[in-house]
């Protein structure tokens, strides 16, 4: 009866711990919740290290606590010395084979895995999905090399099947990372870096089909705002998107927004483009390309997607993102104009 109910006790706690940690990490946003093969294969090294990090810690926490206890200073015995072990072969032995077999049994996997995931040869097939990422203070350029379009701040990829990234920076060091579909890659001046990632199609419907993107690497006052969204659907989706934000025009009916377009072809488009077969060389390409634009998942990648805040950037973009080279580069707007361009930027769809 007592074993039952201490089974009982033991059971609830773990039912409990479970519940409480199932909290901890959002599916769209945790490394924590592996949302396709890269990350699940990240994941399975994390547990696997932190179970023998834990195994160790108990390990020497029992040999400690015995240690203390058994050769304490007892009555009576004050000036008895145990008998002493320095240089006892068995024990250099002991603890110099096991940490050495733990160390095999973390390195076989590790290794395995890092040339596993390394591997971009496939990047070279001819319907292989290869994205390229530029970053950039504080925004991110999605170039399809092989649908021959250019997008930013929402990457939209296809589920279910491998996803190649050429990833580099055009200004400072950032780093491209999506915690719950990999680790991160450092995006750098000087070279490309390559890796690719699965979005995992289950995954994403728990996650409401967006995933989070972050910027892993301090590159200055706006570091922590420079995020991205990942907007992951199936292949069919995947492929009607691009063919429809190529033959995509801006809708642009309203008087308001026609307005807006002048204020856009006057101010804005030395930097933005709206097209997304930008052909200019990429240092021409100094700000997000907006094609699409009013179906994106959010304003500047950090508010959310709505009118208000689109004149809230426009009117103010240094106070939603302290440094970002958009500042001061166009004239005062009046509200009105502000207002215009909102509309007409609300006409970018993305078909
Ligand atoms: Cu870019 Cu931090």
């Amino acid at each position: 009866m007592k074993k039952w109910r201490l089974n009982f006790r033991v059971l609830s706690l773990f039912t409990l711990l479970a519940f409480v940690l199932s909290a901890c990490g959002k599916p769209f946003l945790s490394t924590l919740k592996p949302a396709g093969e890269v990350a699940e294969e990240q994941y399975s090294l994390m547990l696997l290290s932190t179970a023998i990090m834990v195994l160790v810690i108990i390990v020497v926490t029992i040999i400690f606590i015995f240690v203390i206890l058994r050769f304490r200073r007892r009555k009576g015995e004050e000036n008895v010395i145990p008998k002493q072990v320095e240089g006892s072969r068995k024990l250099e032995i002991i603890w110099t084979v096991i940490p050495i077999l733990l160390l095999i049994i973390l390195t076989v996997p590790t290794v395995i895995s890092t040339f596993k995931l390394a591997d971009v040869k496939g990047m070279k097939d001819k319907d292989a999905v290869v994205v390229n990422v530029r970053a950039n203070l504080y925004w991110w350029e999605f170039e399809y090399p092989n649908q021959k379009i250019i997008t930013s701040q929402d990457l939209v990829v296809p589920t279910d099947k491998k996803v190649y990234f050429n990833i580099k920076a055009s200004d400072v060091k950032h780093s491209f990372w999506i915690p719950s579909v990999g680790g991160k890659l450092d995006a750098n001046t000087e070279n490309d870096n390559k890796f690719w990632l699965v979005f995992d199609s289950k995954k994403s419907k728990e996650a409401n089909g967006v995933f989070y993107g972050k910027c892993a690497e301090l590159c200055g006052p706006s570091h922590s705002l420079m995020d991205f969204k990942v907007r992951a659907v199936s292949s069919g989706e995947f492929d009607t998107w691009a063919k429809d934000l190529k033959k995509a025009k801006p809708d642009v009916e309203t008087a308001s927004a026609k307005a807006g377009q002048e204020v856009f072809n006057e101010s804005c488009i030395g930097c933005h483009a709206v097209d997304v077969k930008d052909n200019r060389p990429e240092q021409a390409r100094q700000a997000p390309n907006l094609a699409g634009f009013s179906e994106r998942e959010r304003v500047a990648g950090v508010l959310p997607h709505n009118k208000e805040n689109i004149k809230k950037w426009l009117k103010d973009p240094e106070k939603v993102k302290p440094g970002n080279k958009m500042s001061g580069t166009y004239p005062d707007l009046t509200d009105e104009q502000v207002n215009e361009l909102a509309d007409y930027l609300m006409s970018l769809k993305e078909k």
